[in-house]
Protein backbone atom coordinates (compact mmCIF):
# COMPACT_ATOMS: atom_id res chain seq x y z
CA UNK A 1 0.00 0.00 0.00
CA UNK A 2 0.89 3.46 -0.57
CA UNK A 3 2.07 5.78 2.25
CA UNK A 4 1.36 9.43 1.24
CA UNK A 5 4.08 12.23 2.75
CA UNK A 6 0.56 13.73 4.25
CA UNK A 7 -2.92 12.92 4.76
CA UNK A 8 -5.34 15.57 4.74
CA UNK A 9 -8.20 13.71 4.15
CA UNK A 10 -7.34 11.22 6.89
CA UNK A 11 -6.33 14.05 9.38
CA UNK A 12 -10.06 15.40 9.79
CA UNK A 13 -12.21 12.21 8.23
CA UNK A 14 -13.83 12.41 11.65
CA UNK A 15 -15.02 15.44 11.53
CA UNK A 16 -16.48 15.53 7.73
CA UNK A 17 -19.75 15.32 8.33
CA UNK A 18 -19.26 18.84 10.80
CA UNK A 19 -17.34 20.29 8.02
CA UNK A 20 -20.08 19.30 5.66
CA UNK A 21 -23.00 20.59 7.89
CA UNK A 22 -21.30 24.04 8.71
CA UNK A 23 -20.96 24.95 5.13
CA UNK A 24 -24.43 23.96 4.88
CA UNK A 25 -24.57 26.22 7.29
CA UNK A 26 -22.66 29.09 5.81
CA UNK A 27 -24.41 28.31 2.10
CA UNK A 28 -27.93 29.00 3.42
CA UNK A 29 -27.02 32.21 5.27
CA UNK A 30 -26.12 33.93 1.99
CA UNK A 31 -22.78 35.35 3.85
CA UNK A 32 -19.32 34.47 2.34
CA UNK A 33 -16.89 37.55 2.80
CA UNK A 34 -15.76 38.74 6.36
CA UNK A 35 -19.01 37.62 8.70
CA UNK A 36 -19.41 35.97 11.57
CA UNK A 37 -17.29 33.05 11.43
CA UNK A 38 -13.98 35.26 10.15
CA UNK A 39 -15.25 37.37 13.42
CA UNK A 40 -15.32 34.03 15.67
CA UNK A 41 -12.32 32.48 14.68
CA UNK A 42 -10.70 35.73 14.82
CA UNK A 43 -11.64 35.98 18.22
CA UNK A 44 -10.77 32.31 18.79
CA UNK A 45 -7.65 32.35 17.44
CA UNK A 46 -6.28 35.35 19.10
CA UNK A 47 -7.06 33.59 22.35
CA UNK A 48 -4.92 30.12 21.19
CA UNK A 49 -2.54 32.33 19.92
CA UNK A 50 -2.22 35.09 23.38
CA UNK A 51 -1.94 37.56 20.65
CA UNK A 52 -4.34 40.46 21.12
CA UNK A 53 -5.57 40.60 17.79
CA UNK A 54 -5.82 37.97 14.55
CA UNK A 55 -7.18 39.04 10.92
CA UNK A 56 -7.92 36.69 8.75
CA UNK A 57 -6.76 36.83 5.34
CA UNK A 58 -6.27 35.77 1.45
CA UNK A 59 -3.47 33.38 2.29
CA UNK A 60 0.11 32.84 4.24
CA UNK A 61 1.86 35.00 1.41
CA UNK A 62 -0.66 37.98 1.67
CA UNK A 63 -0.12 38.04 5.47
CA UNK A 64 3.35 38.94 5.11
CA UNK A 65 3.05 41.58 2.41
CA UNK A 66 0.63 43.28 4.61
CA UNK A 67 2.75 43.13 7.48
CA UNK A 68 5.45 44.39 5.61
CA UNK A 69 3.40 47.09 4.43
CA UNK A 70 2.01 48.11 7.84
CA UNK A 71 4.92 48.46 9.12
CA UNK A 72 5.58 50.61 6.30
CA UNK A 73 8.97 48.82 4.80
CA UNK A 74 9.58 49.76 1.17
CA UNK A 75 12.51 50.76 -1.10
CA UNK A 76 15.68 51.37 0.37
CA UNK A 77 14.70 48.94 3.89
CA UNK A 78 16.49 45.55 4.15
CA UNK A 79 14.68 42.75 5.25
CA UNK A 80 16.91 39.93 6.87
CA UNK A 81 15.15 36.33 5.85
CA UNK A 82 16.17 32.63 5.63
CA UNK A 83 17.17 31.38 1.95
CA UNK A 84 16.05 27.46 3.29
CA UNK A 85 12.57 28.34 3.51
CA UNK A 86 9.32 28.34 0.92
CA UNK A 87 9.78 31.11 -1.72
CA UNK A 88 6.67 32.66 -0.60
CA UNK A 89 8.80 33.86 2.39
CA UNK A 90 10.83 36.12 0.06
CA UNK A 91 8.09 37.05 -2.34
CA UNK A 92 6.48 40.11 -0.29
CA UNK A 93 9.88 41.80 0.40
CA UNK A 94 10.76 42.04 -2.73
CA UNK A 95 7.18 43.14 -3.79
CA UNK A 96 7.45 46.02 -1.01
CA UNK A 97 9.91 47.47 -3.21
CA UNK A 98 12.42 46.44 0.00
CA UNK A 99 15.99 44.31 0.00
CA UNK A 100 16.11 40.71 1.61
CA UNK A 101 19.05 40.28 3.36
CA UNK A 102 19.80 36.47 3.22
CA UNK A 103 21.07 34.71 6.42
CA UNK A 104 23.01 31.60 6.74
CA UNK A 105 20.98 28.69 9.35
CA UNK A 106 21.98 26.65 11.85
CA UNK A 107 22.39 23.17 11.52
CA UNK A 108 20.80 22.15 14.10
CA UNK A 109 17.91 23.89 13.91
CA UNK A 110 17.46 24.48 10.14
CA UNK A 111 16.17 28.33 11.39
CA UNK A 112 17.98 31.33 10.70
CA UNK A 113 21.33 31.36 12.97
CA UNK A 114 21.17 34.21 15.30
CA UNK A 115 25.26 35.04 14.67
CA UNK A 116 25.13 35.48 10.76
CA UNK A 117 21.78 37.89 11.47
CA UNK A 118 24.01 39.89 13.89
CA UNK A 119 26.24 40.02 11.44
CA UNK A 120 24.16 41.06 9.00
CA UNK A 121 22.60 43.92 10.48
CA UNK A 122 22.76 47.55 9.15
CA UNK A 123 20.98 50.59 9.67
CA UNK A 124 18.43 49.62 6.91
CA UNK A 125 17.25 47.08 8.63
CA UNK A 126 14.03 47.37 9.52
CA UNK A 127 12.54 43.66 10.39
CA UNK A 128 13.70 40.13 11.20
CA UNK A 129 11.38 37.61 9.27
CA UNK A 130 11.82 34.66 11.05
CA UNK A 131 10.90 31.36 9.36
CA UNK A 132 9.65 28.44 11.79
CA UNK A 133 10.71 26.14 9.57
CA UNK A 134 8.70 22.63 9.61
CA UNK A 135 7.34 23.34 12.45
CA UNK A 136 10.02 23.98 15.07
CA UNK A 137 10.52 27.39 16.93
CA UNK A 138 13.15 29.77 15.48
CA UNK A 139 15.31 31.07 18.06
CA UNK A 140 14.15 34.18 18.52
CA UNK A 141 15.31 35.34 22.42
CA UNK A 142 18.84 35.24 20.58
CA UNK A 143 18.05 37.17 17.76
CA UNK A 144 19.56 40.91 18.19
CA UNK A 145 17.22 43.12 19.90
CA UNK A 146 15.99 46.17 19.02
CA UNK A 147 14.61 45.25 15.70
CA UNK A 148 11.38 43.97 14.64
CA UNK A 149 10.90 40.37 14.22
CA UNK A 150 7.84 38.92 11.51
CA UNK A 151 7.38 35.69 12.56
CA UNK A 152 6.29 33.13 9.69
CA UNK A 153 4.62 31.19 11.53
CA UNK A 154 3.38 29.15 8.11
CA UNK A 155 4.37 25.82 9.48
CA UNK A 156 4.24 26.24 12.76
CA UNK A 157 0.87 26.98 14.05
CA UNK A 158 0.76 25.69 17.78
CA UNK A 159 4.31 25.38 17.97
CA UNK A 160 5.52 26.90 21.39
CA UNK A 161 8.63 29.47 21.92
CA UNK A 162 9.53 28.55 25.54
CA UNK A 163 6.08 28.97 27.18
CA UNK A 164 4.58 31.18 24.58
CA UNK A 165 3.14 29.94 21.28
CA UNK A 166 4.61 30.94 17.79
CA UNK A 167 2.93 33.96 16.54
CA UNK A 168 2.58 36.02 19.86
CA UNK A 169 6.55 37.09 20.11
CA UNK A 170 7.20 39.44 16.94
CA UNK A 171 5.49 42.41 16.94
CA UNK A 172 3.23 40.53 14.11
CA UNK A 173 3.31 36.72 12.77
CA UNK A 174 1.86 35.40 9.70
CA UNK A 175 0.07 32.00 9.18
CA UNK A 176 -1.11 29.96 6.31
CA UNK A 177 -4.46 27.50 6.04
CA UNK A 178 -3.32 26.11 3.30
CA UNK A 179 -4.66 22.49 3.27
CA UNK A 180 -0.98 20.86 4.51
CA UNK A 181 -0.35 22.70 6.81
CA UNK A 182 -0.83 22.35 11.03
CA UNK A 183 -3.61 24.24 10.80
CA UNK A 184 -5.47 24.07 7.59
CA UNK A 185 -8.30 25.23 5.52
CA UNK A 186 -10.12 22.92 2.42
CA UNK A 187 -8.53 26.17 0.38
CA UNK A 188 -6.54 28.49 0.61
CA UNK A 189 -6.44 30.99 3.79
CA UNK A 190 -4.10 32.92 5.92
CA UNK A 191 -3.93 35.23 8.88
CA UNK A 192 -1.89 37.55 10.79
CA UNK A 193 -1.69 37.66 14.82
CA UNK A 194 0.00 40.96 16.74
CA UNK A 195 -0.58 42.70 20.01
CA UNK A 196 0.15 45.73 18.38
CA UNK A 197 -3.46 47.63 18.50
CA UNK A 198 -1.62 49.88 15.42
CA UNK A 199 -0.53 46.93 13.50
CA UNK A 200 -3.61 45.05 13.86
CA UNK A 201 -5.92 48.45 13.00
CA UNK A 202 -3.97 48.96 9.43
CA UNK A 203 -3.98 45.16 8.67
CA UNK A 204 -7.28 45.50 9.04
CA UNK A 205 -7.89 48.50 6.81
CA UNK A 206 -5.25 47.04 4.16
CA UNK A 207 -6.80 43.59 3.87
CA UNK A 208 -10.29 45.40 2.57
CA UNK A 209 -8.79 47.89 0.03
CA UNK A 210 -7.60 50.28 3.19
CA UNK A 211 -10.86 51.28 4.12
CA UNK A 212 -13.02 50.63 7.41
CA UNK A 213 -16.09 51.81 5.66
CA UNK A 214 -16.11 51.20 2.24
CA UNK A 215 -16.69 54.63 1.64
CA UNK A 216 -13.15 56.18 2.63
CA UNK A 217 -10.21 54.91 1.24
CA UNK A 218 -7.67 56.14 3.85
CA UNK A 219 -4.68 53.71 2.33
CA UNK A 220 -3.87 51.74 -1.24
CA UNK A 221 -4.30 48.73 0.07
CA UNK A 222 -5.17 44.90 -0.82
CA UNK A 223 -7.85 42.84 -1.50
CA UNK A 224 -7.44 39.99 0.78
CA UNK A 225 -9.43 38.68 3.17
CA UNK A 226 -10.59 34.96 4.90
CA UNK A 227 -13.74 33.38 3.23
CA UNK A 228 -16.53 32.51 5.76
CA UNK A 229 -16.72 29.03 4.27
CA UNK A 230 -12.56 28.67 5.27
CA UNK A 231 -13.46 29.90 8.98
CA UNK A 232 -16.19 27.72 9.41
CA UNK A 233 -13.91 24.73 8.95
CA UNK A 234 -11.18 26.20 10.49
CA UNK A 235 -13.20 26.74 13.52
CA UNK A 236 -14.03 23.30 13.58
CA UNK A 237 -10.07 22.11 13.19
CA UNK A 238 -8.63 25.03 15.77
CA UNK A 239 -10.21 22.87 18.91
CA UNK A 240 -8.52 19.87 17.60
CA UNK A 241 -4.69 20.96 17.04
CA UNK A 242 -3.16 20.45 20.06
CA UNK A 243 -4.43 17.09 19.87
CA UNK A 244 -3.46 16.50 16.16
CA UNK A 245 0.11 18.22 17.15
CA UNK A 246 0.49 15.94 20.04
CA UNK A 247 0.21 12.76 18.01
CA UNK A 248 2.88 14.69 15.05
CA UNK A 249 5.42 14.53 18.17
CA UNK A 250 4.25 11.30 19.10
CA UNK A 251 4.65 9.72 15.42
CA UNK A 252 8.14 11.94 15.42
CA UNK A 253 9.09 9.58 18.67
CA UNK A 254 8.37 6.24 16.91
CA UNK A 255 10.35 7.11 13.81
CA UNK A 256 13.61 7.49 16.55
CA UNK A 257 11.85 4.27 18.82
CA UNK A 258 11.90 2.46 15.72
CA UNK A 259 15.95 2.78 15.04
CA UNK A 260 15.82 6.05 12.15
CA UNK A 261 18.45 7.31 14.35
CA UNK A 262 20.94 5.00 13.40
CA UNK A 263 20.31 5.53 9.74
CA UNK A 264 19.47 9.11 9.24
CA UNK A 265 20.60 12.39 11.19
CA UNK A 266 17.18 13.36 13.44
CA UNK A 267 15.52 16.44 14.11
CA UNK A 268 17.25 17.47 17.62
CA UNK A 269 14.55 17.41 20.43
CA UNK A 270 12.80 20.53 20.97
CA UNK A 271 9.37 20.42 22.93
CA UNK A 272 8.04 23.57 21.45
CA UNK A 273 8.60 21.38 17.61
CA UNK A 274 5.32 20.38 16.17
CA UNK A 275 6.56 18.54 13.11
CA UNK A 276 4.68 20.10 10.31
CA UNK A 277 6.93 18.38 8.60
CA UNK A 278 9.38 15.39 9.70
CA UNK A 279 12.61 16.09 8.12
CA UNK A 280 16.05 14.07 8.69
CA UNK A 281 19.18 14.67 6.76
CA UNK A 282 21.53 12.38 5.00
CA UNK A 283 24.33 12.63 2.56
CA UNK A 284 22.65 10.06 0.40
CA UNK A 285 19.93 12.34 -0.04
CA UNK A 286 19.03 11.07 -3.88
CA UNK A 287 19.14 6.79 -2.98
CA UNK A 288 17.07 7.87 -0.08
CA UNK A 289 14.50 9.57 -1.97
CA UNK A 290 14.50 7.30 -4.94
CA UNK A 291 14.00 4.16 -2.43
CA UNK A 292 11.01 5.28 -1.15
CA UNK A 293 9.85 6.93 -4.58
CA UNK A 294 9.94 3.55 -5.52
CA UNK A 295 8.42 1.47 -2.83
CA UNK A 296 5.35 4.46 -3.34
CA UNK A 297 6.37 6.02 0.39
CA UNK A 298 6.16 10.06 0.08
CA UNK A 299 8.97 11.56 0.44
CA UNK A 300 10.51 15.23 -0.51
CA UNK A 301 13.53 16.83 -0.35
CA UNK A 302 12.48 20.63 0.18
CA UNK A 303 13.95 23.82 -1.04
CA UNK A 304 16.70 22.26 -2.90
CA UNK A 305 17.42 25.57 -4.54
CA UNK A 306 17.73 27.47 -2.03
CA UNK A 307 16.33 31.52 -2.31
CA UNK A 308 19.56 32.81 -2.74
CA UNK A 309 20.10 30.79 -5.84
CA UNK A 310 17.14 31.41 -7.44
CA UNK A 311 16.84 32.66 -10.96
CA UNK A 312 13.79 35.10 -9.82
CA UNK A 313 16.86 36.62 -7.32
CA UNK A 314 19.89 36.53 -9.48
CA UNK A 315 20.44 40.40 -9.49
CA UNK A 316 21.11 40.30 -5.58
CA UNK A 317 24.67 38.77 -6.25
CA UNK A 318 24.39 35.79 -3.86
CA UNK A 319 26.71 33.05 -5.36
CA UNK A 320 26.96 29.67 -4.57
CA UNK A 321 28.85 29.06 -1.10
CA UNK A 322 27.57 32.11 0.49
CA UNK A 323 25.60 30.48 2.83
CA UNK A 324 27.04 26.81 3.72
CA UNK A 325 24.58 25.57 5.78
CA UNK A 326 22.20 26.64 4.01
CA UNK A 327 23.10 25.08 1.08
CA UNK A 328 24.18 21.67 2.92
CA UNK A 329 20.58 21.19 4.33
CA UNK A 330 19.55 21.59 0.56
CA UNK A 331 21.56 18.96 -0.18
CA UNK A 332 20.78 16.42 2.74
CA UNK A 333 16.92 17.22 3.58
CA UNK A 334 14.55 14.05 3.26
CA UNK A 335 10.95 14.37 4.55
CA UNK A 336 9.81 11.29 5.92
CA UNK A 337 5.62 11.19 5.86
CA UNK A 338 3.88 12.70 8.85
CA UNK A 339 0.75 13.22 9.96
CA UNK A 340 -1.81 12.88 12.52
CA UNK A 341 -2.83 9.66 12.40
CA UNK A 342 0.46 7.81 10.70
CA UNK A 343 0.57 3.95 11.84
CA UNK A 344 3.15 2.28 13.15
CA UNK A 345 2.64 0.02 10.77
CA UNK A 346 3.10 2.59 8.10
CA UNK A 347 6.28 4.01 10.33
CA UNK A 348 8.06 0.79 9.69
CA UNK A 349 7.97 0.76 6.30
CA UNK A 350 9.12 4.11 6.09
CA UNK A 351 12.30 2.79 8.39
CA UNK A 352 13.06 -0.61 6.73
CA UNK A 353 12.84 1.14 3.11
CA UNK A 354 15.50 3.99 4.21
CA UNK A 355 18.01 0.88 6.35
CA UNK A 356 17.41 -0.83 2.93
CA UNK A 357 18.57 2.07 1.07
CA UNK A 358 21.42 2.86 3.11
CA UNK A 359 22.59 -0.75 3.24
CA UNK A 360 22.35 -1.09 -0.22
CA UNK A 361 24.77 1.15 -0.43
CA UNK A 362 27.47 -0.32 1.60
CA UNK A 363 27.57 1.84 4.89
CA UNK A 364 24.86 4.27 6.65
CA UNK A 365 26.97 7.13 5.51
CA UNK A 366 25.73 10.69 7.12
CA UNK A 367 24.18 8.37 9.60
CA UNK A 368 24.35 10.88 13.37
CA UNK A 369 22.04 12.07 15.30
CA UNK A 370 21.12 15.32 16.81
C1 LIG B 1 7.27 29.25 5.26
C2 LIG B 1 6.09 29.66 4.42
N1 LIG B 1 5.82 30.95 4.25
C3 LIG B 1 4.77 31.37 3.54
C4 LIG B 1 3.92 30.47 2.94
C5 LIG B 1 2.80 30.99 2.09
O1 LIG B 1 1.56 30.56 2.45
P1 LIG B 1 0.38 30.47 1.35
O2 LIG B 1 0.66 29.30 0.50
O3 LIG B 1 -0.85 30.31 2.18
O4 LIG B 1 0.38 31.76 0.59
C6 LIG B 1 4.15 29.10 3.09
C7 LIG B 1 3.26 28.05 2.57
O5 LIG B 1 2.92 27.78 1.58
C8 LIG B 1 5.29 28.68 3.84
O6 LIG B 1 5.56 27.38 4.00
Amino acid sequence: MAIPLVDVRAQFAPLRGRVLEAFADVVDSGRFILGPNVDAFERETAAFLGTQDAIGVGNGTDAISLVLDALGIGPGDEVICPAFTFYATVEPVVHAGATPVFCDIHPETLNLDPEDVAAKVTRRTKAILAVHLFGRPAELDALPPGIPIVEDAAQAFGARVGERRAGSVGVAATFSFFPTKNLFALGDGGLVATSSDELAERVRMLRFHGSHDKQTFELVGWNSRLDELQAAALRLFLPELDGWNAARREAAARYEALGLGGLVRLPPEEPGHVFHMYVVRTEAQERVLAALREAGIGSAAYYTRPLHLQPALASLGYEPGSLPETERAAAENVALPMWAGISADEQEQVVACVRAALARRGAAAGARTG
